[in-house]
């Protein structure tokens, strides 16, 4: 009986003291291991409201401006759905072309006018540290949906929510990060996130899409063991999460450059032979040829199911900042 639901053991109220009440949401930088235990169990207890009730009203009446200056499917539209499915609603600025940054609006102006008639507001912008401007512009609390090769916390979150969902632990993991390590704002997030655990990382891109130094040596300050690979073959058997990564096109300036390296990596059903059977392919998504399809309906593929993790995540993020877990 979905209306009978009982949400009394569940964190969700009034938090107006909570420590993530009306905070900006911009770098994994500012989590702790005790803050993504607490984001997990939120999440958790979102997944289960979802699947008993569907949609309640944590969020009855509040607002969320969606700003986004790239493409997105997911992050755009599961943040949509998170609001939705907490009742609240969305003012969608999904293609900025249509808004009066078209006619010249800067981003400070442009948020500062969408808070005049929202709670929260969710940005992508292709600049690094233009979720930051942003929240300085702001005094209502910015999340950041990804700003150029920067970050992408939102998704790092969700990241580590499907790992533990699905291998139940992070502690001990050997996860292997593969393909645009230079551009890939999920991959410099998600490194950054998994050195709060004790994890090994590995590092398998082309040579000119290597894992930023500046990254290897912030994690290297925290004691994280990192090996660079050139490819798979060495460290796949070891691997407990494979993270595959699209080359990110839109950061090349010289298409032919793109062209020679876009294909390095395929992950195809013969590849993941020499894979564990109890391990995860994950991948931000979308993808354009590096998992072929036939990997879809191997078990360990668990990209399609990090998505979906992704809305209970984000339901979980905007409960907090909204002071309402
Ligand atoms: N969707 C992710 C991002 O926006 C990954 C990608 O586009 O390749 O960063
Ligand atoms: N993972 C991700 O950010 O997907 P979109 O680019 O579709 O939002």
């Amino acid at each position: 009986m979905p209306t009978q639901h009982n949400m009394s053991h569940l964190p969700f109220g009034d938090h107006k003291n909570a420590p993530w009440y009306g905070k900006d949401i911009l770098s994994v930088k500012q989590f702790g291991r005790e803050n993504l235990e607490y984001i997990f169990a939120v999440s958790h207890e979102m997944h289960d409201m979802v699947d008993h009730i569907g949609t309640f009203d944590l969020l009855k009446g509040k607002i969320l401006a969606n700003l986004f200056y790239e493409p997105s499917t997911r992050t755009s539209s599961s943040f949509t759905a998170a609001m939705e499915r907490l009742g609240g609603s969305v003012i969608p600025i999904n293609d900025v072309k249509y808004s009066s940054v078209a006619k010249g609006e800067n981003l400070a102006d442009t948020v500062r006018t969408l808070e005049c008639y929202a709670d929260v507001i969710v940005i992508r912008h292709p600049e690094v540290g233009s979720a930051a401007i942003a929240a300085k512009a702001a005094r209502k609390p910015v999340i950041n949906a990804g700003d150029g090769i920067g970050e992408h916390p939102t998704q790092a979150l969700l990241d580590a929510f499907t790992i533990r969902e699905e291998l139940g632990h992070l502690d001990g993991l050997t996860i292997t990060l593969l393909g645009d390590l230079k551009h890939g704002r999920t991959v410099h997030s998600l490194a950054r996130l998994l050195s709060l655990y004790k994890v090994k990382l590995n590092y398998v891109a082309p040579d000119i899409l290597r894992m930023p130094a500046e990254l290897i040596e912030e994690l290297k300050a925290k004691k994280i063991e990192q090996t660079e690979y050139s490819g798979l073959e060495t460290c796949l058997p070891q691997t407990d999460v494979l993270y595959v990564t699209r080359v990110q096109k839109e950061r090349f300036t010289d298409e032919a450059v793109y062209e020679s390296v876009k294909g390095a990596f395929v992950i195809d059903p013969k590849v993941l032979k020499a894979a564990k059977e109890r391990m995860i392919v994950m991948h931000p998504l979308p993808r354009v040829g590096e998992i072929t399809m036939e990997v879809d309906d191997d078990p360990r593929a668990a990209y399609f199911r990090q998505m979906e993790y992704g809305l209970y995540v984000r339901m979980a993020l905007l409960a907090m900042v909204l002071g309402k877990a």
